[in-house]
Order: C-alpha cells, then sequence, then structure tokens
C-alpha cells in the first residue's frame, strides 16, 4: 500500500527540531493556506480504508465487556508492533502508542475498545456478526477502534515530518466503568510532555448526521449521567389488611411519580434534565401476600454540571419523604452494582469553543461545508467527558446514518449496523486534528 506524504506539513508553518507553537509561527493567512491542504490527509486515510475495515470486522467477532477487552488489546497491540509503533498499557487492558517527535505540543486521540451485554439480531450475513451470544459491539466501538489504528497508521508513515507528539489511547470500559478517569488517574494525566488538547469520534447513526457528514458544537454536546437505586422496606402481611401492614409497592409507586416530578416541577424548563426508574422489583410469588421490600433504580442527567450534582440531593430527598410519607425505611444508592461491576457517574461532556472550531475548520476543508452538521446536544453520556474536563477537547459524531448500508438502528439495538463506508472519514480527522493542532494549534 503507497501512502502518499501529508502534504499540509511541508513549508508552512515550520518549526524546526523543537516545536513551535503555532500561534506563533503562521499567521492567519498561511494558516488558511495550511488547511486546503488537509486534501492529502483524506487521501492518505482513502489507503487504509480496507484495512480498517478488515480490522473491524475482525473486532466485531469477538467482542469484549468492559475490563475484559483482553484480545481486542491485544489485537491493538499486534498491529501497533506490526507498524513498528512504542506503546505502553495504562490502566491493562488500555493501552497508548505514541508516534512523533517526543517533544511538544502533544495531542491525544481517544478510542474506547469495550462491547454490550446485547445478543446480535442484525440483518448482516450471519458469519460476519458477533460470535459470542449475549455480546455484541452494538455501540460501534469496534470501529473507533479500527479508526484509531488506521490512524496510527497514516501518522506513522508521515513521522519524520511531524512537529510535535501525538498519544493514541486505546481505552477499556467506556460504557459506564469510567475507563477513561482510571487511565488519567494511572498515568495517562501526567505523562510527560503533558497531553494539552484530545479529540475522539463517535460513530452516529443517526438521520442528523447522514454518512458523509460529521457534527459537533461547541460546549456542552452530551449530558452527566448517574444511577440510582431506592430500596425501601417495611413490614407487609396479608394483602387484606393494608392497616396493618406497610405496603412497600405504593411507595414504591409513589416515588416513581415523585421523581418525575423534580423534572417537570423543580428545574427550569430551559435547562435538559431527566430521571427515568427503569426497575420496579416489588412483591414475590403470591397476589395476596404484601413483601418486606420495593426496589427502583433508574438513570439521571442534566446538561449542566451544576444541575447534575444538585439532582443528587433531590432525588435523595424525594425519596425520603415518600417513605416518611408510607411509612417506610429508605435507601439511596448512587453507585449500585449490577454483575459485579460499579455503575459510575459521567459529567457532561463539555467541547472545548477553540477545540471544536478546529475540528470543525479541519472537517469542512476535507469534507466540504455542507459535510459539517452543527448539532444539537444529546442526553446519552461518555466518558470522554473525564478528558474533556482535564485538556481542551473535541468530541465529534461521525455521521454513519444510511438506509442503503442498512445502518439506522440505533446505537446499543441488537439490530445496530455500522456503515462501514465512512471508517475512513474518521481516520482523516483523526489524524487531520492531530496534525492541525501539532503545526497551529488553537487559533483565536
Ligand atoms: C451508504 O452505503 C452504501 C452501501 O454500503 C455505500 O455504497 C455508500 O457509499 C454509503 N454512503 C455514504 C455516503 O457513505
Amino acid at each position: 500500500m503507497k501512502l502518499r506524504a501529508v502534504l499540509l506539513l511541508a513549508a508552512i508553518c515550520v518549526a524546526p527540531h523543537v516545536a513551535v507553537r503555532a500561534d506563533d509561527a503562521c499567521t492567519d493567512e498561511t494558516c488558511a493556506s495550511h488547511l486546503n491542504d488537509l486534501r492529502g490527509v483524506l487521501a492518505n486515510a482513502e489507503d487504509v480504508a480496507d484495512y480498517v475495515v478488515r480490522l473491524r470486522r475482525e473486532l466485531h467477532l469477538q467482542p469484549e465487556l468492559m475490563w475484559t477487552e483482553h484480545k481486542t488489546s491485544a489485537v491493538v497491540k499486534r498491529e501497533l508492533t506490526a507498524m513498528g509503533v512504542s506503546f505502553e498499557e495504562i490502566s491493562a487492558p488500555g493501552v497508548v502508542a505514541t508516534i512523533g517527535s517526543g517533544s511538544a505540543p502533544v495531542v491525544a486521540l481517544r478510542a474506547d475498545m469495550d462491547a454490550l451485554p446485547v445478543t446480535e439480531e442484525s440483518d448482516i450475513p450471519l458469519e460476519r456478526r458477533s460470535q459470542i451470544p449475549g455480546r455484541m459491539h452494538a455501540c460501534g466501538h469496534d470501529g473507533h477502534t479500527a479508526m484509531l489504528l488506521g490512524a496510527a497508521k497514516v501518522l506513522k508513515s508521515v513521522e519524520p515530518e511531524l512537529r510535535g507528539t501525538v498519544r493514541l489511547v486505546f481505552q477499556p470500559a467506556e460504557e459506564g466503568g469510567a475507563g477513561a478517569r482510571r487511565m488519567l488517574e494511572d498515568g495517562l494525566r501526567v505523562m510527560t510532555p503533558p497531553i494539552e488538547s484530545s479529540f475522539a469520534l463517535h460513530n452516529w447513526p443517526y438521520p442528523e448526521t447522514p454518512s458523509g457528514t460529521v457534527g459537533t458544537r461547541s460546549g456542552t454536546i452530551m449530558a452527566g449521567s448517574g444511577s440510582f437505586e431506592i430500596t425501601f422496606t417495611g413490614a407487609g402481611g396479608h394483602a387484606a389488611v393494608p392497616h396493618k401492614n406497610v405496603d412497600v409497592v405504593v411507595c414504591g409507586a409513589a416515588a416513581v411519580m415523585a421523581t418525575q416530578t423534580i423534572v417537570s416541577r423543580l428545574t427550569d424548563p430551559l435547562d435538559s434534565a431527566l430521571v427515568s426508574t427503569t426497575i420496579f422489583k416489588a412483591g414475590g410469588e403470591a397476589s395476596n401476600v404484601m413483601g418486606d421490600r420495593a426496589v427502583l433504580a433508574g438513570t439521571f442527567r442534566a446538561l449542566d454540571k451544576r444541575t447534575f450534582e444538585w439532582l443528587h440531593g433531590r432525588i435523595e430527598h424525594v425519596a425520603a419523604a415518600t417513605g416518611a410519607a408510607h411509612g417506610c425505611d429508605v435507601n439511596v444508592d448512587f453507585f449500585p452494582v449490577s454483575n459485579g461491576v460499579r455503575h459510575e457517574e459521567y459529567p457532561p461532556t463539555v467541547n472545548d469553543a477553540r477545540a471544536a472550531t478546529l475540528a470543525r475548520e479541519v472537517a469542512t476543508s476535507m469534507f466540504g461545508d455542507d459535510a459539517v452538521v452543527d448539532v444539537a446536544p444529546v442526553m446519552p453520556a461518555e466518558d470522554f467527558s473525564f478528558f474533556a474536563e482535564e485538556w481542551p477537547s473535541a468530541m465529534m459524531w461521525l455521521g454513519a446514518y444510511n438506509v442503503t448500508a442498512g445502518a439506522t438502528w440505533p446505537l446499543h439495538s441488537g439490530k445496530y449496523v455500522l456503515d462501514e463506508s465512512v471508517l475512513h472519514r474518521g481516520v482523516a480527522m483523526h489524524v487531520a486534528y492531530a496534525t492541525e493542532f501539532m503545526s497551529t494549534g488553537f487559533r483565536g
């Protein structure tokens, strides 16, 4: 496979061995002509498209749940080794690869590796589906990992030209395990020279971002997310004498309605938040027996971090007051454990305005104006939020809604299909964000 030289790093904004931050090194005019040269990056990405699709298909067969991404990590390390890219393990199975000069500026590109406890029911050929019942790459992290390996290949091919250092972060446990936070704690935060910005993509199979487009926004793009589990206990008894018992079912039902009302009556209608009770367990086999215990569990989210923090107290208060009204004891747990895994909280994902602008600019220069969409924030959450709290960063949607490809099912559905024809665009975005950041930095 031949790789065309990355043109953008040619003559303009040259920094000698020590990387000079481009803010000093290029003017508005030269930076603009810089962007015009990003088509070379897209061509390089097209050259690795088949490689990326092949890897993505390999990973799709063997999905692994959070913190068990050992085979996936082995594939990542195998490919990096074959490319001659050095890497280290941080929060294994997490892997951080390094390409570039070894000096500042340093930019991080991130992919997540874990799959979901979903059984694949998609319409792709049987031999290409997940080979493991109850596990599926239903969020497309196989594609994210493959794209970052594609980016590694392109970046490695132009390594002598790079004016800085790229850390390629392959992280475990995005789906609720806060793998990103663990990687920060385990060393990513203190790597030297320090990381100055990070970038990530999420495939986005929704009509607002058809295949061929990308989308992002400045500021909050995804919600903060937490879980709650409320346990009501009280002495049950014969259902025919309710006045002598505590009815945990009525108490739980009241709590379902009362927690809903937090959002409708206590939050500003312009400040998006939600509280959803998704689990309600109570009672046993007998219809004439009142049980002793009702368990409610669910999720709560908000776009604003203060609102998100504030929701904790409201949920606790509503649960306690409802319990008191019905004579139940109450326990509220914000970090419930299910299947041996503790639910972690994710703060809102807030894009830095300069990082989002840079991502939009490189996208426009590669894909054209019409292909770059301004998107609205959404209520799902991402642990890339921890990176975005650490460094000025951008999360971008890689449009992947494609009727012809059958890619119209939502993320986390057993029918979900990833449109592979967009993967090279994701490679191009990773490479272009990194090289532009290293050569020109944030502008303005
Ligand atoms: C949509 O999917 C079809 C079939 O896989 C593919 O040929 C086409 O290139 C895709 N469209 C875009 C814009 O990527």
